[in-house]
């Protein structure tokens, strides 16, 4: 060895071994939250254009996913139900209630079933609340909306409501109305604070959700603006979130480790989402980076931040290598 170099912090990290000892970060499966699409009116699973890896599910075929997913040991999952058709009002929610009862006939416990709540994949104009003539989000008729979806997803079995709207005041008035309906032990995980990002590009295609005018500037958060972000967990702990939520988490870190300083005694999810997953598969399908370790790497930078739960497109790849 060379006495004018002396080794100091490389000797920690000399070998596999003794890396794996001295790592003070890391993830588990049942951190991990796997999403799925559920398609009205499709005959059997396919591919997911917009996100690679991904399905465009049936009710049927998404039961056949999550037995896979548990053979993974990914036991969380978050599903996205997507309708045939697309209304201004006087939504169906039959399909979604299918999905539901479907997944909780069949797993019962053995699975947390959360349900994204949102508007967007229903409205003809892919709003996430109900518009106006004037074409501005009236925020009173979309939180109601939302309650009341809430209640009759709780009803059918959903453990984890998660609403994605962003709308004001709807954590408060979906915690209501799910206790007057009797439905206490609904945990409510707030996409508390959800910036206005590009990154949602491949999830918009997938779910036939982009808005067909504006954007959804005048309810998500500026990616610019720290007190808004800080303001809007505060909002939704103060109403009764069970799991506050920051999305998307790579390029929002600094937002997830405040969140989780102010709120240490909530749990924190972050949702990787589809365009930071994509970007990866992106980039390994053109021989730039091995898509898990790049996928690992995101993931320990979101944990190291603060996170206890992690929404991932890729939990089910992952699952079997994590404790
Ligand atoms: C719907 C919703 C979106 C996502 C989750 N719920 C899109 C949006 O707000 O435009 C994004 C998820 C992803 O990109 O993976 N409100």
């Amino acid at each position: 060895m060379d006495a004018r170099y002396p080794l100091t912090l490389r000797r920690q990290r000399q070998s596999s071994a003794i890396r794996n000892l001295l790592a003070d970060v890391h993830l588990k499966s049942s951190m991990l939250v796997q999403p799925y699409f559920i398609y009205q009116g499709l005959k059997s699973s396919e591919a997911l254009p917009a996100i690679f890896g991904q399905l465009k599910n049936t009710p049927e075929t998404l039961l056949k996913e999550i037995e896979k997913g548990l053979e993974n040991k990914i036991q969380s999952v978050l599903t996205f139900h997507v309708p045939q058709e697309k209304k201004a009002k006087d939504f169906n929610y039959d399909f979604d209630l299918e999905i539901i009862s479907g997944v909780k006939k069949r797993f019962g416990h053995d699975v947390v079933l959360m349900t994204d709540l949102c508007l967007c994949s229903h409205t003809l104009d892919g709003h996430c609340g109900f518009t106006t003539p004037q074409g501005d989000i009236d925020n009173h008729s979309s939180v109601q909306e939302l309650a009341n979806k809430a209640l009759l997803f709780a009803q059918a079995g959903a453990d984890v409501i998660s609403p994605s709207d962003m709308m004001d005041s709807r954590i408060g008035a979906i915690r209501e109305k799910l206790n007057q309906g009797g439905q206490e032990k609904t945990l409510i995980m707030s996409y508390s604070s959800k910036f206005s990002s590009q990154f949602y590009g491949p999830f918009r295609e997938a779910a036939h959700s982009a808005p067909s005018f504006g954007d959804r500037k005048s309810y998500q958060i500026d990616p610019r603006n720290l007190k808004d972000a800080l303001a809007s967990s505060a909002r939704d702990a103060s109403e009764g979130a069970d799991i506050l939520m920051v999305k998307p988490a790579l390029a929002y870190l600094d937002i997830l480790a405040k969140v989780k300083e102010s709120y240490s005694h909530l749990p924190l999810a972050a949702y990787q989402v589809s365009g930071e997953y994509q970007g990866l598969k992106l980039m390994s399908d053109h021989g730039l980076l091995s898509f898990e370790q790049a996928l690992l790497e995101t993931l320990y930078s979101i944990r190291r931040a603060g996170a206890d739960i992690i929404i991932t497109y890729g939990a089910n790849q992952l699952g079997l290598q994590l404790k």
